[in-house]
């Protein structure tokens, strides 16, 4: 046979185009879109369905450790195995560099994490808590070379913020190695200040979390975060924007021409921070605690004015999931202060559904504007393109079958991570992944995985080329 798998009798969807077509693939990659395909070995009928680039999800969190708080849920196999349930075919976890440790011996640790357990490919940013002379002049331009071609920088957790001297000389560094920069935009010392204030007047429910740190918080760090790179001509990626003020910063910003992207999450269309009001940490308020928080419903709005203006690139999920119970989000400190309970909440396996089913079957966004939030721009902004993030001869295999007409309501007992919640129980939506293709393997069917931890494999990026030219 001509081709190991057909997709047959679907409609293709990518960020530019709907058609009806057939897909071919052998060794892995698609080598064929044409109006009709005989002769594979194996062939797989869309009759009425979407056929659309796996999801790559930019921002998740696997196997990072958390400075003597709880441990995340998910490693790369449980968490992978979800992101294939998803929809999601290439994730982009993070390699974190504890204060005073070396990048390269950090990111060793994490190959030995992901290698050979992972069911979908992945690559990683490199979040950089200590930019010593030797990290900046010698780690980090060799990790670039190796594929590592992101940073994270924090501006905000005690154990991870760098002062604004550091953002400027990691700036600087990305500029020279021409590294993708994404800025984790909250000040620190607003956040204590409101945090301390907080305590004192015994306001320490899980939903002081959000009080703790308003959108001003987040707009300042967004505004200084862009001074800096336009100080020193630097592109940078503004992640996980939670509402109207740090949006309108980017707006501003790449209104005026500068190189400032923005990233937003499910969280902040699907959430408010009304979901935490009055719960107590026996009612698992701590389960929507993330930074930034949720907001407000005019929050989700602006978001989706976001959207629609093209001042976000990517959606991505912010995957960072701690359990529920007693061994993640109620750890015994937890329950003292909203200032303890871990912040971060899964969504690798909902992306997808929560954008198609608020966006699209909704009629805020188009299927094309999907793809490319969802898939093809990650791969663009993050060194991925043209290998991965669209449905053409050459790209890789990674494709998700969808049902733009089924619906469901999200709910834990569909979930394939390792997690014992979801944010996004009750949610109904129309539109599901039926089916998710790695690299030519039908690795989800319906909710039954079928690939193998050791399906994916690392991904050595490419410089973007939304870094410094
Ligand atoms: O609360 C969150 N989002 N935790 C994950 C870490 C981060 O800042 O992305
Ligand atoms: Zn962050
Ligand atoms: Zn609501
Ligand atoms: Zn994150």
């Amino acid at each position: 046979p001509d081709y190991d798998l057909s997709i047959r009798g679907g409609t293709v969807v990518t960020a530019s185009d709907t058609v009806r077509a057939d897909v071919g693939i052998r060794n892995g990659r698609i080598v064929a879109v044409a109006d009709r395909i005989e002769g594979a070995a194996k062939s797989i009928d869309a009759t009425g369905l979407l056929v659309m680039p796996g999801g790559i999800d930019s921002h998740v969190h696997l196997a990072q450790p958390t400075f003597g708080g709880p441990k995340m849920s998910d490693g790369f196999e449980t968490g992978t195995r979800a992101a294939i349930a998803g929809g999601t075919t290439t994730v982009l976890p993070f390699a974190m560099q504890p204060r005073g440790a070396g990048l390269r011996a950090v990111v060793n640790d994490y190959h030995k994490e992901a290698d050979g357990k992972s069911y979908c490919d992945y690559g990683f940013h490199l979040i950089i808590t200590n930019p010593s002379p030797s990290v900046l002049g010698q780690e980090l331009p060799a990790l670039v070379e190796d594929g590592y071609t992101s940073f994270k920088v924090f501006m905000t957790y005690d154990d991870m913020v760098l002062n604004d001297r550091e953002l400027l000389e990691v700036f600087e560094c990305a500029r020279g190695c021409r590294a993708l920069v994404m800025v984790h935009a909250e000040g620190y010392d607003a956040i204590k200040f409101m945090t301390e204030r907080l305590e004192q007047a015994g306001k320490t429910a899980p939903y002081y979390h959000g009080v703790s740190r308003p959108e001003i918080v987040e707009r300042e760090a967004a505004h200084r975060a862009i001074s800096h790179a336009q100080l020193l001509d630097v592109p940078i990626m503004i992640v996980h924007v939670s509402g109207r003020e740090a949006m309108e910063q980017i707006r501003w910003a790449q209104g005026r021409g500068l190189k400032v992207y923005g990233e937003t999450c499910p969280q902040y269309i699907a959430l408010t921070a009304d979901d935490m009001k009055g719960l107590n940490m026996d009612d698992s308020g701590g389960k929507y605690v993330c930074s930034p928080p949720p907001r407000d419903h005019a929050s989700q709005e602006a978001i989706w004015q976001g959207i629609s203006a093209g001042v976000f690139q990517t959606f991505s999920s912010d995957h960072c999931p701690f359990m529920d119970g007693v061994d993640g989000k109620r750890s015994p400190k937890a329950r003292t202060s909203f200032k303890w309970v871990p912040n971060g909440i899964p969504g690798v396996e909902t992306r997808m559904a929560v954008l198609w089913g608020l966006g699209v079957a909704q009629g805020r966004i188009g299927m094309n504007e999907f793809v490319a939030l969802t898939s093809t721009n990650h791969a663009k902004m993050y060194g991925l393109y043209p290998k991965k993030g669209s449905i053409a001869p050459g790209f890789d295999a990674d494709i998700v079958i969808w049902d733009p007409n089924r619906k469901e309501t999200i709910r834990q007992e569909l979930m394939h991570g390792a997690c014992d919640y979801t944010p996004y129980e009750g949610l109904a939506v129309t539109g599901w992944p039926v089916m998710t293709i790695v690299k030519g393997k039908l690795a989800c069917e319906d909710g039954k995985i079928l690939g193998s931890p050791g399906d994916g494999t690392f991904l050595k990026r490419g410089i973007s080329p939304y870094a410094s030219k």
